[in-house]
C-alpha cells in the first residue's frame, strides 16, 4: 500500500483517486478548495487536503493539474517533493477557442523535463497523458488495448509507477518504457492530436496504442 497525493480534483484527479483507492492505496486529493472537495469525497476512503498537506504526507505525488500552471504550482511544493516520485500526467498546452488542447507550452522540450529541471531531487515520471481520462483507470473498456508510456530518469521511480499502473488495470505488455525524461517530448506532442481526435470520434474514449506483437 502506497500513500499517494493527487494534485487537482478535476476529471483526471477524480478517476485516478477513485481507481488507486479501490486498489487499496491511501489516497489524498490536494486541492485549492478543501471544503468543497471534502463534501464531494465524504462517503469514500479518499482524504482531502491542501496541496502542501497532501504532498508532505505522500510517498508518491500525481500531477493532475493544468499543464500550463504545473511548474509554478509544483515549484512552490519543492520542500515536500524532495526525493519523492512525481507522476506527471499533465499536458501543457494553451487551450484553443473550443477549450481543447491547442499550442504546446514547451515546443522545444516538455513539461516533464521542465518539472525535472525545477525539482532536481524529485523523481519525475511521465505517463498516462496519451488517452482520455476515463481510460486511465479502466484500460479494458477499449476493444483494442491502448498503450501507456513511461519516461523518467530514475529506474526505481519507474518501477513504482509501473506497479501503480498495474493496479489501475494496465497489463505489463501494454506498458512501454520509452527511456529517460527527454523521451516525454514524444507522448506530450500527442496533445496536438487530442482535439481533432475528440471531434472526429464524437467524444468517444480513446488511447494511443502501439501494436508491437509481431
Ligand atoms: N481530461 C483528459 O482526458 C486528460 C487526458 C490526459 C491528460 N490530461 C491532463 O491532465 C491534467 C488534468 O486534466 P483534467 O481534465 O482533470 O483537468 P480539469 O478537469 O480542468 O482539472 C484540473 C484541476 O486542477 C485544479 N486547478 C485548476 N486550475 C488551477 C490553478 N491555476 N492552480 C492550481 N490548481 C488548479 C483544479 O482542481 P481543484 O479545484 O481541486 O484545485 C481543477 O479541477 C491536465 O494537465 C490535462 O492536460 C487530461
Amino acid at each position: 500500500m502506497t500513500s499517494i497525493a493527487i494534485l487537482g480534483s478535476g476529471r483526471v484527479g477524480r478517476v485516478l483517486a477513485t481507481g488507486l483507492a479501490a486498489a487499496g492505496h491511501t489516497v489524498t486529493i490536494g486541492t485549492l478548495d478543501p471544503t468543497r472537495e471534502a463534501a464531494a469525497w465524504a462517503d469514500t476512503s479518499v482524504a482531502v487536503a491542501t496541496h502542501a498537506e497532501a504532498t508532505e504526507a505522500a510517498e508518491v505525488i500525481v500531477n493532475a493539474l493544468p499543464g500550463d500552471v504545473s511548474v509554478d504550482v509544483l515549484r512552490g511544493l519543492t520542500t515536500y517533493l524532495e526525493k519523492k516520485v512525481l507522476i506527471d500526467v499533465a499536458n501543457a498546452t494553451e487551450r484553443g477557442p473550443d477549450g481543447m488542447p491547442g499550442t504546446l507550452c514547451y515546443p522545444d522540450g516538455s513539461l516533464a523535463e521542465e518539472l525535472q529541471h525545477a525539482l532536481p531531487t524529485t523523481h519525475v515520471v511521465k505517463t498516462l497523458n496519451t488517452m482520455v481520462y476515463s481510460v486511465m483507470a479502466a484500460p479494458a473498456t477499449l476493444t483494442t488495448p491502448g498503450t501507456v508510456f513511461l519516461s523518467g530518469d530514475d529506474p526505481t521511480a519507474k518501477s513504482t509507477t509501473t506497479a501503480l499502473l498495474t493496479d489501475l488495470g494496465w497489463h505489463p505488455d501494454r506498458i512501454i518504457d520509452l527511456g529517460d525524461i527527454t523521451t516525454a517530448r514524444a507522448p506530450e506532442a500527442f496533445a496536438l492530436l487530442i482535439g481533432p481526435l475528440f471531434r472526429a470520434l464524437n467524444a468517444r474514449a480513446f488511447a494511443l496504442g502501439i501494436d508491437h506483437s509481431a
